[in-house]
């Protein structure tokens, strides 16, 4: 039985369709990253399977128990930390977890050593005292999840649990996270980073508008946006066309020329050999170039693909189309497959 099972959600708010039939399902002991723009619906999903919100049809179930019908037993299984911090500014840390901890019934002992714990493992005991107004954002961030640990919950939703943290606490909150999940913690993590999605999620599920329109693991989403690209850079704008012309029979879609950045980046089949060949197809051009390099597509180039916007936080985007091999189209299909592009931004091809 999967932890987390979501079939055919539907939730519509007046004239917004929010959801509009969504499939997910996350086996225990993993982190599912949910990706989309913003408004895709993400939040939503993860309302609903908190109970805090109904959804309008479909199911979605916590080892089994529904969400409408067990609330209760739902609830004694969850943790959930929401996109916007809920700790209450006028408390200390320590009040606000031992608060909790007596909401979810802990005696008044269990809850001080409860929280006293937490505190420390969020790197947070030295200020445990201070009200929480005083804390800063990614201080207010550890706090809410530790918040949402207090009852040990065996899955957790955690709603872009790093926006608005700086690097460095990012990385800390991505070892906090891996070391829940060895200890058995099931996630479900939505988050504008694809760098987390990929360094923490054993699967992602991408939607849109609503709707799921590719789901696998992040090398299976990336190996369905194609393969490698050489990347060169060249210190004058003017050989780009003796470059293209020389590294063309190398190429398996259309190249990519930028002449501000006086870069071409071709899509290849092949690993170094490739770059190898590549190089020896230049020997006698005369083209200098300032850069070279194989690179894999990211998930941002995915994101990019797949829902037609780059995702909030990519350094401008990725950089071209050009896919190759998409899935056929089949809405719903179950997790763990190849990955499958199903809604109307589907790969380039796909429909082919
Ligand atoms: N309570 C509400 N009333 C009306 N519309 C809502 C409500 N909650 C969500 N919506 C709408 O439903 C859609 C999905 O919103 P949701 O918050 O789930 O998106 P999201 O993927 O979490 O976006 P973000 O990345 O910005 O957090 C949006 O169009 C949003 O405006
Ligand atoms: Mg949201």
């Amino acid at each position: 039985m999967a932890a987390v099972e979501v079939e055919g959600l539907v939730k519509k708010f007046k004239a917004t369709t929010a959801l509009a039939g969504v499939d997910l399902a996350v086996p225990e002991g993993t982190v599912l990253g949910l990706l989309g723009p913003n408004g895709a619906g993400k939040t939503t999903v993860v309302r609903i399977l908190s109970t805090l919100l109904r959804a309008d049809s479909g199911t979605a179930r916590i080892f089994g128990k529904d969400v409408i019908a067990h609330p209760n037993d739902v609830r004694s299984m969850i943790g959930l930390t929401g996109q916007y911090a809920a700790v209450d500014e006028y408390l200390t840390g320590q009040e606000n977890l031992e608060m909790i901890g007596r909401l979810y019934h802990l005696t008044r002992s269990d809850a001080r050593q409860r929280a006293t714990t937490l505190l420390e493992r969020f790197d947070l005991a030295d200020a445990a005292d201070r009200i929480a107004k005083t804390y800063s954002g990614g201080m207010r961030r550890r706090l809410d999840i530790a918040a949402s640990l207090i009852a040990r919950p065996r899955v957790l939703f955690l709603d872009e649990p790093t926006t608005g943290l700086d690097p460095r606490s990012r990385i800390g909150m991505w070892e906090f996270i891996g070391s829940l999940v060895a200890e058995g913690t099931t996630i479900l993590l939505t988050t504008q980073y694809l760098e987390e999605a990929d360094r923490l999620a054993d699967g992602i599920v991408v939607i849109d508008h609503g709707k799921v329109i590719a789901r696998g693991t992040s090398d299976q989403l990336k190996s369905q946006v194609g393969g490698h690209r050489l990347e060169f850079t060249v210190s004058d704008a003017a050989d780009l066309p003796i470059l293209r012309e020389r590294v063309a029979p190398l190429a398996v879609d259309d190249p990519v020329v930028d002449e501000q950045a006086r870069s071409l980046s071709v899509p290849v089949r092949g690993g170094a050999e490739v770059l190898r060949d590549a190089l020896r197809r230049l020997d006698d051009s005369g083209v200098t170039l300032v850069d070279v390099g194989l690179r894999r597509p990211d998930l941002d180039d995915v994101f990019l693909i797949l829902t037609g916007h780059a995702s909030e936080t990519s350094p401008g985007g990725a950089s071209s189309g050009g896919a190759s091999s998409g899935g056929a189209s089949s809405d719903g299909a179950s997790d763990g497959g190849a990955p499958v592009a199903t809604g109307r931004h589907a790969l380039k091809g796909a429909d082919q």
